[in-house]
């Protein structure tokens, strides 16, 4: 077994672990060599206080940097062993990497390596093909596969149900000044590293839609149009709600998105249920599951989404200063 993991695996995997997704496309991660592990590291300048003042979101998106880091290990033939937040005196540390035994990687792990730059928010209105039951139990497994639990919303009721959830959270996230100013910060109407591009945005909302969209400057749509006739909507949960379980729920959630990318599907994510309290809350009874719900996501076929911009590897990575 090697004994450490060198600089140039560091930047391959991290390629990968930056196209993670992450609220408002903030990428609020660092990469790091310590004693010769792989470090992931909570970048503390990236945070969204208004929109997200506990941490929730940058856990998620971290979680799913995490998921994108061992799997390019994995592919690249050196997997490797995870401590979730290694240190208790450092929380900012979301992880620690350390090699495993070298071995081959599985075929499941280059299908979903492969999906890592195929794989984008598509906000755009998916057609009215069902997304198929095999696709469907692709999905539960791999929630399943990284300790969390995914419920498919099925049938009208149930829809409606978390619809109106979802867009009375909206509606009190959007009454937020704080929240409106930090959204309209992230939103990019020209070349920039970070930012959700108003091209990437989706269609503007309308009064009559079913599901809230967030208001990332898309582009205008026919008024009093349907959105979309019967989309599939997904919660993702895990076991707890502490900071390692919503590591854990970054990881899953990245698994379902790869494993969506892989199927032919695509997939936007609805947090506002989520990062409202009471409306979490509310959705975890409606659901009457165990644990805690950690994100909502929208799945279809349609139109194939567009790449939003990253920050490039060495603008994310703490290199120990070499003594001249
Ligand atoms: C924790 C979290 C919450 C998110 N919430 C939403 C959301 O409510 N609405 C939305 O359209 N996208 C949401 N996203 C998606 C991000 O905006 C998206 O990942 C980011 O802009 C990068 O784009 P990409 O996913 O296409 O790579 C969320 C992503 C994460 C990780």
């Amino acid at each position: 077994m090697d004994t450490g993991f060198t600089v140039a695996q560091l930047r391959a995997a991290v390629t990968d672990a930056v196209r993670a997704p992450s609220l408002h496309n903030s990428q609020p991660w660092r990469f790091r060599l310590r004693d010769e592990g792989i470090e992931l590291s909570v970048d503390p300048a990236r945070r969204l206080p208004a929109t997200d003042p506990s941490g929730w979101g940058t856990r998620i998106a971290c979680g799913a940097a995490l998921f994108n880091l061992r799997l390019a290990l994995a592919v690249a033939g050196t997997p490797a062993s995870v401590r979730l937040r290694p240190y208790p005196t450092e929380p900012d540390v979301i992880a620690r990497l350390v090699p495993d035994l070298p071995r081959r990687p599985t075929p499941a792990e280059q299908s979903l390596h492969a999906a890592i730059p195929r794989r984008f928010s598509n906000r755009a209105p998916f057609w009215p093909d069902p997304v198929p039951a095999d696709a469907r139990w692709r999905l539960g497994e791999a929630a399943r596969a990284e300790q969390c639990w995914l419920e498919l919303l099925i049938g009208v009721s149930a829809v409606n149900a978390f619809a109106e959830i979802a867009r009375s959270a909206n509606r009190v996230l959007e009454r937020d000044p704080g929240y409106r100013a930090e959204l309209a910060e992230w939103v990019r109407s020209g070349p920039a590293p970070d930012g959700v591009p108003a091209a990437a945005g989706g269609p503007q909302s309308e009064p009559q839609d079913l599901l809230p969209a967030r208001g990332f400057g898309g582009r205008n749509r026919a008024p009093g149009r349907d959105f979309e006739p019967e989309p599939l909507v997904a919660v993702l949960g895990s076991a707890g709600n502490t900071a390692t379980d919503q590591i854990v729920a970054g990881q899953a959630l990245q698994r379902v998105l790869l494993t969506a990318t892989d199927a032919g599907l695509g997939v936007s994510m609805m947090s506002q249920p989520i990062e409202v309290p009471g409306a979490r809350e509310a959705l975890r009874l409606s659901l009457g599951r165990f644990g805690t719900p950690q994100m909502v996501m929208r799945i279809g076929y349609g139109q194939p989404g567009r790449p939003t911009p990253r920050r490039t590897v060495d603008e994310v990575l703490d290199l120990p200063v070499v003594p001249a």
